[in-house]
């Protein structure tokens, strides 16, 4: 082992990251454009003696991986979402998890609601019609969509995200309807404060009565597959789809079917299944207008992306330190 521990990062995140891991570790950064093969990450690991890894959503971290270098003390993901790393191999080999909770809600509160408002507005077809010259005169009836304001918000899940998601709607006076596994008297407090009457409902009935919902789950085995055929039929013809949560929250082929036979108007997707979505995807041919896709950027703020990567030197960090991490996954999962 050498004596100043290294790192392995399966990308390039942003520099003031790599600069404070460079102070006090070797980095080895995999800086191809494509993701590395899982088996490159277990090769990576294993020749350096990697103590620390740093990965992105996109890597697999299975209990392979977690076993590629004994002297693996850390392991943090550039995301707030830890569904792509085994955290019970973790837990069970002591290997600390870092994730970047907090840091990105409202960027991503912002992302949604740039997707809601696409859908409502059809901008993306608006800048298209420009740009193939159909732009002939002003037209009575041209590209007219729902109005925003005054309609119903439905979010899906009323964390962090659902919950900035929410506080948004203030200003579009809108009404918020709001499903979870249970009643959330404390978010709805939260929002009281900045006069967003958030109201507690079955997600059958946020289905039925929303004009816009928007998803906020993390993917999980009860989440996978949450919104499917049944659910999109329950949805008003004229509703729209945000999700910015997982891609495999939602079925595609459900949602594919939908888009065709109008049970839902339009769909907006910074997340998709598969991930990422090839261009010559069945579910493409509605671009854009019934479906807008964005290619995963909820976070993607200069800022927060920055910030994201200081927490990532500072969760390793103390992962390799032997100390509790400021960001544990493990802890935030319950596994700790
Ligand atoms: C995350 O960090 O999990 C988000 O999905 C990034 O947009």
């Amino acid at each position: 082992m050498s004596e100043t521990p290294i790192v392995y990062v399966t990308r390039e995140i942003p520099e003031v990251g790599l600069e404070r891991l460079r102070e006090r570790y070797e980095v080895v950064v995999w800086d191809e454009k494509l993701p590395p093969e899982k088996s490159h990450i277990e090769t990576r690991l294993a020749e350096l003696d990697a103590e620390g890894l740093v990965c992105l959503l996109s890597d697999d971290i299975d209990a392979d991986v977690l076993a590629a270098s004994p002297d693996l003390e850390a392991v943090c993901t550039f995301s707030v979402g830890y569904d792509h790393i085994d955290l019970a191999a973790a837990a069970e080999r002591g290997i600390a998890v870092g994730h970047t909770p907090g840091v990105l809600t409202e960027t991503t509160a912002d992302l949604a609601w740039a997707l809601l408002m696409t859908c409502a507005r059809r901008t993306v077809e608006g800048h298209d019609y420009v740009e193939a010259g159909e732009w002939g005169t002003w037209g009575p009836r041209l590209l007219t969509g729902p109005d925003v304001h005054g309609a119903t918000l439905g979010v899906v899940g009323l964390g962090n995200i659902g919950t900035a998601v929410a506080r948004r709607a203030a200003g579009f006076e809108m009404d918020v309807l709001y499903t979870a596994r249970s009643r959330k008297p404390e978010r709805e407090g939260e929002l009281a404060e900045f006069g967003v009457d958030a109201s507690y409902v079955e997600r059958d009935d946020l289905l039925a009565e929303s004009d816009f919902v928007s998803l906020h789950v993390p993917l999980t085995a009860e989440t996978a597959g949450l919104i499917g055929e049944d659910e999109l039929r329950r949805m008003p013809d004229e509703a729209v789809l945000v999700n910015t949560s997982r891609g495999e929250v939602v079925d595609t082929d459900a949602l594919d079917s939908a888009l065709d036979e109008g049970w839902i108007t339009r769909a907006g997707l910074d997340v998709t299944d598969p991930e990422p979505l090839p261009a010559d995807h069945p579910i493409m041919r509605h671009a854009p207008e019934r479906l807008v896709v964005t290619p995963h950027v909820g976070s993607a703020s200069i800022g927060t992306r920055n910030r994201m990567a200081e927490m990532i030197a500072e969760n390793l960090t103390a992962g390799i330190d032997g100390e509790p991490l400021p960001n544990s996954a493990l802890r935030d999962a319950g596994l700790e």
